[in-house]
This record gives C-alpha cells, sequence and structure tokens, in this order.
C-alpha cells in the first residue's frame, strides 16, 4: 500500500474518520506501530526524554531529529511521517525555512510540527510559502516549559480559553494541515475540533478531538518513570525486558565451577 498522505489525513477529517498517531524515534518502532496501523507517525522531540535521557525536550538540537526521523522513514512505509522542529530551530521564518528544508532533504518525512501559538504564525506561513507541509502545536507546549513554569492543563479559564479559540483558527488560516492540542480541557479541544476544518491530534485533551496522539512508550509500558496519567499504558514491556533480560543474566552465570583461567606461559 502507498504512503498515506495530508490530502488522505485531510480526507478522513472529511468523513469524521478518527486520525490515529504515535510517535516512533527509529525504524523498528516505525515497522511495528505502522504493521499494526497508525495513520501518522511523530518523531516528535519526546526523543530528548524518551530515548536520549534528558529531563526537557530543550537540549533536543536538529541533527539528533534529523538522524532519528531519517532512521524511522527507512524503517516505514505507509504511515504519514511528521518532524518535530526542537527548541531554537524556529527562531524566525528565514532560520525555520532553512532548517525545514534540511529536515525535509535529509530525512524524507512528509511533514513538520511547529509548536506555539500566534507567535509562530509567520514562521508557519513562510513554511507552507515554500510547500512544506506543517503540523501546529498549541496548549501545554514542552518547549516552552520554563516559561510555563511546569506541565499543566490549559483553556481552563475563559482568557486562556479563548486564546487557544483565536490561535487555532489563526494557525488553520495560515494554512496548517492538522494541529496538536496538548493538555487542553476536553471541553474545550471538543470545540475547537468542531470549529476547524482541519484534524485536530488530542493528547491529554479528551477524547472529542479529531485524531489522538500519544508518546508510544507511555502507550506500551516502556518506561522507567510512571507515564502521564493521561497515557493509560496498554502493555506493560518494561517488565518482559526485565523478566527477559533477567532470565539471560542467570542462565549466563549458571555455568558451573570457576571458568579456567589461561595457564601462566613463564
Ligand atoms: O514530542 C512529542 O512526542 C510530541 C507529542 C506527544 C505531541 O510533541
Ligand atoms: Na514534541
Amino acid at each position: 500500500r502507498k504512503r498515506i498522505t495530508t490530502r488522505d489525513i485531510a480526507a478522513m477529517r472529511q468523513r469524521g474518520e478518527a486520525i490515529a498517531m504515535l510517535t516512533a524515534y527509529d525504524a523498528t518502532m516505525a515497522a511495528l506501530v505502522e504493521m499494526a496501523g497508525v495513520d501518522m507517525i511523530l518523531v516528535g522531540d519526546s526523543l530528548g526524554n524518551v530515548v536520549l535521557g534528558h529531563d526537557t525536550t530543550l537540549p533536543v538540537t536538529l541533527d539528533d531529529m534529523i538522524r532519528h526521523a531519517a532512521a524511522v522513514k527507512r524503517g516505514s512505509a505507509r504511515a504519514l511521517l511528521v518532524c518535530d522542529m526542537p527548541f531554537g530551530s524556529v527562531t524566525d521564518p528565514s532560520t525555520a525555512l532553512a532548517n525545514a528544508v534540511r529536515v525535509m532533504k535529509e530525512t524524507g518525512v512528509e511533514a513538520v510540527k511547529v509548536e506555539g501559538g500566534l507567535h509562530m504564525v509567520p514562521v508557519v506561513e513562510q513554511l507552507i510559502a515554500h510547500g512544506i507541509a506543517v503540523m501546529a502545536h498549541i496548549g501545554l507546549t514542552p518547549q516552552a516549559v520554563h516559561q510555563m513554569g511546569g506541565y499543566y492543563m490549559h483553556g481552563k479559564d475563559e482568557t486562556s480559553a479563548e486564546r487557544l479559540r483565536q490561535e487555532a483558527r489563526t494557525l488553520e488560516a495560515a494554512g496548517a494541515f492538522a494541529i496538536v492540542l496538548e493538555c487542553v480541557t476536553p471541553v474545550l479541544a471538543a470545540e475547537i475540533t468542531r470549529s476547524l476544518a482541519i484534524p485536530t491530534i488530542g493528547i491529554g485533551s479528551g477524547k472529542d478531538c479529531a485524531g489522538q496522539v500519544l508518546v508510544v512508550n507511555d502507550l506500551i509500558g516502556l518506561n522507567v518513570n510512571p507515564p502521564p496519567s493521561f497515557a493509560r499504558p496498554r502493555a506493560d514491556v518494561a517488565s518482559v525486558i526485565k523478566a527477559a533480560v533477567g532470565d539471560y543474566v542467570s542462565e549466563t552465570k549458571a555455568v558451573r565451577g570457576p571458568i579456567p583461567l589461561p595457564r601462566r606461559a613463564d
């Protein structure tokens, strides 16, 4: 089967068909999540937390994203691939364009994602003017964690809700093909979803978005720290790994008697 395109995603939204998206950071996981039927794969800058061992997404570089997005591309054949633009890579429209062009040329993904609301509109317009498909991302935007002062729900009061409505509307008008709503109160996420022709992709924002995205490790229980409360793991892969490795270690160490040392040749 051929690869899903942004037109296919628009058609799914028109038909009212929900869109399933997960992250992946390497070729094997990309192949597996695709075999299980996801429509889109996000090479998220959650790479920083999940794979690279950082506390936030801020240290992730463009080269990190490119290396992992290229691996995901090699492992996949069907899902539409989206690569996150990392912190500091979209600081103005011309920087953003140069960096997004590198992502497109060096990885083969179909789209990029940029975090941010109204201040990101000129960047989104610039990328779209140059033929790059853009997914927007509002609500909780982890690259701004220090400015926000932590991770929490957005859209709780009317000022914040109205801001999110305006950002969603403006990013759609700027040409984004989809928009991630992260930790937006479910009632507001549902309202924004109804108000847009492009799909909303929710995470921690209730079930009434046009699609859902999740960090794959949180879905399959491949973590050492507890996942966010909205994730609800469907498997415990961490336990499977620990059990298999434990067996291997015991079997390896069960060799009888002292292992012979080389005879000294003096
Ligand atoms: O980096 C990421 O994984 C993300 C999502 C979970 C939306 O941006
Ligand atoms: Na991200």
